[in-house]
């Protein structure tokens, strides 16, 4: 990332209702996953419907360090993976973004060795790579951290049954392409149910793979000696889709959102049905009409089906806004609350108490500066802002570009007032 772009922020005026279509593209924890497995099969496999953020370039890099040739064309990903591809994936492009991980079960797998750098802190919590290793460990490998480095090392992979903690999306990829690969049969007990674990399976089964009972619990996968590259569309990104329609109803707005299943995004959509909005769902989209001001919802997040972590700053951004008072509990990342700060200096009248939220809803937010933790933290900002009094300047929104392609240009369509400016007018950077 250079500088430059570090240095970008938006200045958001809030006041419009936004109206109109937007399309999402294709689901960012989606393609970097099927980037990755495409390390599985010797030859070219092509990938549609990729979206236009840093990470996919990021993910070529990491890629192209293992020995693939890779090809990015506006949304068309094309990986030549060679019949020897390395094991070590102890490189900087992998230190630069944490779901670089998932190449840790497809090498593995392929090369019986991986090595895979590991990233520094991460603003929404801590998070281990314990159920990642004994994931396939079950499956005969040895693994343990180096020099910053995950390694795995197995002679050979044999199918196992393994039970996770928790639904861990991560560990679940990277047991799925080690044990399609392994010998015999792995039965995955408390498997993530995310639709893009589903998108991860259904490529895998385009592959040469043996495997069933995808998106509920229980995944059985019989192990295969070789697979195949293919051709796959990606899901739609149902976080970006989700934001929309938070965006919608938080400015009492009319927003048709297409290129998602709504089915991936139904208790999202559901809370706002409480908070008021009208739904009109399609085989392929959704519209989020909101006549008056929300109303509060409580939320807690969960595992897919659960209301996804990735939309709780919109949770939080709706009911600062909303008439009365929400409890929003995070059950998944420790310190996803560290942006209430943020959203508080906007004016939202939270209590933060553990992993509880308290909001009481107010009439109007009021502008400052405020920064971008994560992606999505950076996008509920904005949100915010486009419900304040006055202009906001969102700063450090790199955040914000890895996970939303074309975020201004979409919301300026949408009738919002916000720019992108470059620049060194940022006040004391933190
Ligand atoms: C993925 C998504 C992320 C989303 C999250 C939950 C990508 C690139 N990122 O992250 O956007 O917010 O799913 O839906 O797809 N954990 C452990 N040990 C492990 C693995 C996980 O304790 O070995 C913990 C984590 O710290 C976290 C929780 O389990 O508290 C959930 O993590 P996980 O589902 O693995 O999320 P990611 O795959 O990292």
């Amino acid at each position: 990332i250079c500088w430059a772009v570090v240095k970008d922020r938006f200045l958001v005026t809030g006041g419009a209702r936004l109206e109109g279509s937007v399309k999402v593209s294709g689901a960012k924890n989606s393609v970097l996953k099927l980037m990755a497995a495409a390390l599985l099969a010797e030859g070219t496999t092509t990938l549609t419907n990729c979206p236009e953020i840093l990470d996919v370039p990021l993910m070529a890099e990491v890629l192209r360090g293992l020995g693939c040739e890779v090809s990015v064309d506006h949304e068309t990903v094309r990986i030549t993976t060679p019949a020897t591809v390395s094991s070590d994936a102890d490189f900087d492009a992998v230190r630069q973004f944490r779901a670089s991980v998932c190449v840790l079960g497809p090498l593995t797998s392929r090369t019986g060795r991986a090595v895979v750098a590991l990233p520094g802190g991460d603003a929404i919590g801590s998070r281990p790579l314990d159920m990642h290793q004994s994931g396939l460990e079950k499956l005969g490998a040895t693994t343990y951290i180096r020099h910053g480095a995950v390694v795995a090392e197995a002679t050979k992979l044999v199918g196992a049954e393994i039970e996770l903690d928790f639904p861990s999306v991560g560990a679940t990829e990277n047991i799925l392409t080690a044990a399609v690969l392994a010998e015999g049969r792995t039965v995955l007990e408390n498997a993530a149910r995310e639709p893009e674990i589903v998108d991860l399976c259904v490529m895998l089964r385009q592959m040469g793979a043996q495997l069933t009972g995808e998106g509920s619990p229980t995944i059985v996968i019989d192990g295969v000696d070789k697979l195949y590259p293919t051709q796959h569309e990606v899901i739609g990104d149902r976080i970006v889709a989700g934001t929309w329609a938070y965006a919608a109803a938080m400015t009492r707005g009319d927003i048709t959102v297409s290129g998602i299943a709504p089915r991936h995004l139904h208790l999202p959509l559901e809370m706002l049905k409480f908070a008021g909005a009208q739904i009109s769902s399609y085989e392929n989209g959704f519209r989020v009409n909101m006549p008056h001001r929300p109303k509060a919802v409580d939320y807690q997040t969960l595992p897919f089906p659960g209301f996804p972590t990735d939309l709780q700053p919109m949770a939080i951004g709706i009911s600062a806004i909303a008439e009365g008072t929400s409890v929003i509990t995070e059950n998944i990342f420790e310190a996803r609350f560290r942006f209430v700060d943020e959203m508080m200096r906007l004016g939202a009248d939270a209590t933060v108490d553990g992993h509880h939220v308290v909001l009481r809803g107010v009439e109007q937010l009021s502008s400052t500066p405020v920064w971008s933790s994560d992606i999505r933290a950076g996008a509920g900002l904005v949100l915010a802002g486009l419900c304040a009094d006055g202009e906001t300047e969102v700063h450090d929104v790199y955040h914000i570009d890895r996970g939303y392609p074309n975020f201004v240009e979409n919301l300026q369509q949408l009738g919002a007032k916000i720019e992108r400016v470059s620049g060194p007018a940022d006040p004391a950077p933190r």
